[in-house]
């Protein structure tokens, strides 16, 4: 990989517009540092997981915003407070002492967290609960040593992160000035959460995990790529899943950061507009297993339909991209939470979430454990996803500085549309990196 031309910090965009995306936008290890800062760090929301994943006091789970480990926690809540406090709290993994990430079992139960070093104790919400020897030890009449007359607990407690909870998806921010969840999230999105989220409780039914060896970006970027899927995904397009040929929408919130994609699944097999030449159609593919596709409708996809009053709308699958850092995905009855996790400029982990509702009959959680056969590491739809990810920064890298990609499908501008057939979500979102990172 070439060097860096110029730092990061600096103007380098030359190109109008977000339609080409330079390739040192995916591989400069010095512009990645600064996209932690400035976005995992900065002003923006990171989902850090399922309030379903703590649901007792002291219950917690270990996690990431960017590179930083922090503990999702379930605290005490004053009674005075029922009902106001959710009682999730989120803490950095790093002693106030001397930086150890003390906390090392990936989900538990605590009562407190003790650093190992020195045993350095942290109440549940982070604060400084105490430490040996803060007064010294006696010896006779004097006392050895322990921390300065002014040394006061509560300057020394954890980094505490913002914490809000949107119909059970839990949300942290470093930034103690960033706009309200419900703000950043923005008007256009939020029924497309409140259709899979609000009024429901959620029910775990596993995880998947999975290293990509490519840009966290490409991972946003491929679910704002409306276009792949019905090439791409022999699965997609041989069984009608998703396709050109579908009602469609593309969706995004007034910065473009966060994005919908909407539509409905037709039954497949050959359409000449859509499958001629396609060869990851397959004509007579069947499936051995028809239940992996035995798709029951649920009464809550049908919802009003948020951009055409007075009508309804029944999408079979919708894929909200929440800008950094999480997928929310709904494809027929398969439910998951994707969550990216950057480790370095090339590479991320991605961590699947499946989930359902509480009311679901034991029949439909199987159901959607079996649909979900179709996504994760090894999903008859994902796998292909992870690969081309791997394969775009190989490309990125072996040519360095001086390259782009091409996103004008549909144009060079930015925003939603009616159909499939375009780039724009990811326009949009290159449009506001480039604002986020002063590029
Ligand atoms: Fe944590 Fe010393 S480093 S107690
Ligand atoms: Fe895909």
């Amino acid at each position: 990989m070439n060097a860096p031309q110029s730092p990061p910090t600096l103007s380098r965009w030359t190109e109008p517009g977000s339609s080409r995306v330079p390739f040192w936008a995916y591989t400069d290890p010095q512009l990645y540092q600064l996209e932690l800062e400035k976005i995992f760090y900065g002003r923006h929301w990171c989902y850090v997981g399922l309030a379903i994943e703590v649901p007792n006091v002291g219950d917690y789970k270990l996690t990431w915003v960017g590179e930083r480990q922090v503990i999702v926690v379930r605290d005490r809540v004053a009674p005075k407070d029922r009902g106001v406090d959710h009682g999730i709290r989120v803490v950095e993994n790093r002693c106030a002492h001397r930086g150890v990430r003390f906390c090392q079992q990936p989900h538990g139960n605590a009562r407190s967290f003790v650093c190992p070093y020195h045993q350095w104790t942290y109440k549940l919400n982070g604060d400084l609960a105490g430490l040996p020897f803060k007064d010294g030890v006696k010896d006779g009449d004097c006392v050895n040593g322990g921390m300065p007359p002014g040394f006061d607990l509560k300057e020394h407690g954890l980094a505490k992160l913002r914490v809000e909870v949107l119909h059970g998806l839990v949300f942290a921010t470093f930034d103690a000035d960033a706009e309200p969840l419900a703000d950043y999230l923005g008007p256009k999105v939020m029924p497309w959460l409140d259709r899979i989220f609000k009024g429901r409780e959620l029910t775990l039914l596993g995880y998947n995990r999975q290293r990509i060896p490519g840009n966290w970006k490409l991972m946003m970027e491929n679910i704002k790529d409306p276009y792949h899927p019905g090439l791409l995904h022999t699965w997609f397009v041989t069984f009608g899943l998703w396709r050109a040929d579908q009602k469609s929408r593309m969706v995004t919130d007034a910065h473009g950061r966060h994005a919908v994609m909407i539509s409905r699944r037709n039954e497949g097999g050959q359409n000449a507009a859509v499958t001629t030449g396609v060869t990851s159609f397959k004509a007579d593919m069947q499936l051995q297993d028809k239940r992996l596709l035995d798709v029951v409708p649920e009464p809550w996809w049908t919802v009003d339909d948020p951009a055409n009053p007075g009508t309804s709308i029944t999408p079979t699958v919708t894929m909200i991209t929440l800008f950094p850092s999480l997928i929310l995905q709904q494809q027929v009855n398969s439910l998951s939470t994707r969550h990216i996790v950057p480790r370095g400029a090339g590479e991320f982990d991605f961590v699947w979430t499946h989930f359902g509702f509480a009311g679901d009959s034991p029949e439909m959680t199987r159901r959607r454990l079996r649909q979900a056969n179709l996504f994760g590491p090894a999903g008859f739809v994902s796998a292909d996803d992870g690969e081309v990810i791997a394969f775009s920064q190989d490309g990125f890298a072996q040519w360095g500085e001086g390259g782009s990609t091409l996103c004008e499908l549909g144009g060079t501008g930015t925003g939603g549309a009616e159909h499939m057939v375009t780039e724009t979500l990811i326009r949009s979102m290159y449009a506001y990196w480039r604002k986020a990172m002063g590029q």
